[in-house]
């Protein structure tokens, strides 16, 4: 069981998943998670079956944020990158000057990912629309985001620029789900905490 970043917009199921499962919980390497974990480091690899993950340590949405690679065939990309933008690099809180900079690591980021090969799949933490539960995987293609994202071909200046204009309204509740997931916590019935839209996009 391996995770991407301390989530601000819902509570991790990870923690609880790996217990159900008897499975190791691996997390970027942090100090924030208060419980139990593997962590992971920059190009760590995590073995299973015949293949493997490895890490690619991917900062801007938050700064441990991890992207896991199968090969160069697929990306796991937690909220680093989504199908059609770029996470928020603002909900860890901080200065404008520390929201710059790490929007600044968010564009080197996405720029790594990006230059994988277009055909590699690029799978979300999560969508911004309703899930039509149509059985497709939520994936898209680096070349796709490539021709699609216009973001993603601004240089690190404006990036950053077009970034800290566009941040959405925090999530609601947010500060109380990233300390629960901090703590490992996991309430009985999530679903007041986490209502309204995901709001970890930027595009
Ligand atoms: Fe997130």
């Amino acid at each position: 069981m391996a995770d991407t970043h301390i989530h601000a917009d819902h509570l991790s199921r990870s923690r609880l998943l790996a217990h159900l499962e008897a499975a190791e919980l691996f997390l970027p390497t942090q100090d924030r998670a208060q419980y139990p974990f593997r962590p992971v480091a920059d190009g760590d690899r995590i073995a299973f079956g015949s293949t493997a993950l490895v890490a690619m340590r991917t900062p801007g949405h938050t700064e441990e944020s991890t992207t896991y690679l199968l090969d160069t065939t697929a990306a796991l990309t937690g909220d680093t990158l989504f199908l059609n933008g770029v996470g928020r690099p603002d909900l860890d809180g901080g200065t404008r000057q520390e929201l710059a900079s790490r929007a600044r690591l968010l564009h080197r980021s996405v720029s790594r990912l990006l230059q994988l090969p277009k055909e590699a799949e690029v799978f979300p933490g999560h969508v911004s629309e309703p899930t039509p539960f149509d059985g497709r995987m939520l994936g898209t293609t680096v070349g796709t985001i490539r021709d699609t994202l216009a973001l993603a071909r601004l240089d690190s200046a404006a990036f950053v620029q077009a970034v800290l204009a566009r941040i959405p309204p925090d999530p609601p509740n947010h500060l109380r789900i990233v300390e629960l997931n901090v703590h490992g916590e996991f309430p009985g019935d999530p679903s007041e905490l986490e209502a309204g839209a995901n709001r970890c996009a930027i595009a």
